[in-house]
């Protein structure tokens, strides 16, 4: 099929590799030219594994083209539009400006029986209130969230763990549904489960998902709160609950908390919009789930300070980890980094270090030292830190690491060390909820 891909970022990006790569003709459009000129060139603009993979194999096959020219689209018979909706600057709902700019300045280009698929996390309603616009050029409207995973998103996106299309009713309806199961074949045929629903139902699995997800982690971040006052150990108590199949103990890891482009806005947004529609009571728990979230940086960092001594001037702190999680170059709302600059902002000598996150950083704050690797943050240091989970920070070797330091202390603030094995080596051992 010819798809045309609006908004070429985390999400459009790999869409429009991973479509191509599964054999349909893509064209990428976005508004920024440095990053179509580094995605024509095979080149990923941002860290995900696999991705520059696809690209240089789907630019050879001759099946991936971007540009900066909307008109690019004409020939293409799908339109998905992937472009970010952000959190408002100074409130919690969602900006909508790029995905109401993407639809209108599509609108000139669409054909009769084209369909527009939006893949962007929207306020339930969207679909429906641009459904009108595209209905008039005579194409359709479909919402086909997208769950895909920083890190993992290549394959989430080639082989996801479920399709979700949030059609119009009646013949429309079926044409659109035809058409993305023309899209997505190869998913089917794999017995990809498939929800075929109203947009209201789709734009809502999309949020709610997100919001279920916030809930667990700072459902156990919650316990860990209250196992540091009882000198329980919460992911003890995460394994024992986590046996427990219709809990499962996927995503009860506590620690420093969620970050990144979509837990942190999608909770917020879905607040405002719960607001909006007089219901603001039925997700009220979710600004408890933000404010939990939110503590637990502030607790790392209450950690850093106390082990100090209280008095973090001019202390050497190494920071291990800025990405809001491993994997990723995604600094978006993360936590590591917000631990580093608060500790930084009491007057600390932060020394941080990521393995694929120092450009992002040093861009957003360029008033933090950065090392050249983990052994250059960690010489000399008073106090380690670990905020983000990187295999390199997971396997290091206490007994080297205490070669370089002045101060054998590590806080785990994502309880991914081995407590015992640094504690055998002479450390001092902090982890998140844990005695
Ligand atoms: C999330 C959803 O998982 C994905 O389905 C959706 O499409 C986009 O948002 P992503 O933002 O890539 O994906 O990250 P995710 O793996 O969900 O992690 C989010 C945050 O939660 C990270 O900061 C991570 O470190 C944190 N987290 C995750 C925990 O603190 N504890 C856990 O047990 C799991």
């Amino acid at each position: 099929m010819k798809l045309s891909v609006i908004g070429c970022g985390y999400l459009g990006a790999v869409h429009a590799a991973a479509m191509a790569e599964i054999g349909h003709d893509v064209i990428g459009i976005d508004v920024d030219s440095a990053k179509i000129e580094a995605l024509q060139e095979g080149r990923a603009p941002f860290f995900e594994p696999g991705l520059p993979e696809i690209l240089t194999s789907a630019r050879d096959s001759g099946r991936l083209k971007f540009s900066t020219q909307l008109s690019d689209v004409r020939g293409s018979t799908v339109h998905f539009v992937a472009v970010g909706t952000p959190q408002k600057k100074g409130e919690n709902a969602a900006d909508l400006t790029y995905v109401d700019a993407a639809i209108h300045s599509l609108l000139p280009y669409l054909a009769p029986g084209d369909l527009v698929v939006g893949k962007s996390t929207v306020p339930v309603g969207t679909a429906a209130r641009l459904a009108e616009l595209v209905e008039a050029t005579g194409a359709s409207l479909a919402w086909n969230p997208e769950f895909l995973r920083e890190g993992f998103a290549v394959k989430d996106t080639i082989a996801p763990d479920r399709l979700v299309y949030g059609v119009p009713e009646g013949e429309a309806g079926e044409k659109a549904r035809a058409q993305l199961d023309e899209v997505y074949a190869r998913a089917l045929s794999n017995d990809t489960p498939l929800v075929v629903t109203d947009y209201a139902t789709a734009e809502l699995v999309k949020v709610s998902a997100n919001a279920f997800l916030a809930t667990k982690i700072s459902f156990i971040n919650a316990m860990a709160e209250i196992a540091e006052v009882t000198g329980a150990d919460v992911t003890q108590l995460a394994d024992a609950i986590g046996f427990d199949a219709r809990i499962g103990r996927r995503f009860l890891n506590a620690g420093v908390g969620f970050g990144g482009g979509c837990l942190p806005k999608d909770i917020r947004a879905f607040s405002a919009r719960a607001e909006e529609l007089g219901r603001g009571e039925s997700v009220a728990f979710l600004k408890e789930v933000d404010a939990i979230n939110l503590r637990r940086r502030q607790r790392v960092v209450d950690v850093v300070v106390e082990e100090l001594g209280d008095s973090p001037f001019e202390k050497k702190v190494a920071v291990l980890g800025l990405a809001f999680k491993p994997d990723s170059d995604d600094i978006r709302d993360s936590p590591a980094l917000d631990v580093a600059v608060q500790l930084h902002g009491r007057g600390a000598d932060v020394s941080a270090f990521d393995p694929e996150a120092m450009a992002n950083s040093a861009k957003r704050y360029p008033q933090l030292a950065f090392a050249d690797s983990a052994d250059d943050a960690l010489k000399d240091a008073d106090i380690v830190v670990v905020v983000t989970e990187w295999k390199e920070f997971r396997e290091l070797d206490p007994s080297a690491v205490a070669e370089l330091v002045n101060g054998k202390i590590v806080v785990d603030g994502r309880n991914c060390l081995d407590a015992v094995a640094w504690r055998e080596a002479g450390w001092r051992y902090r982890g998140m909820g844990r005695p």
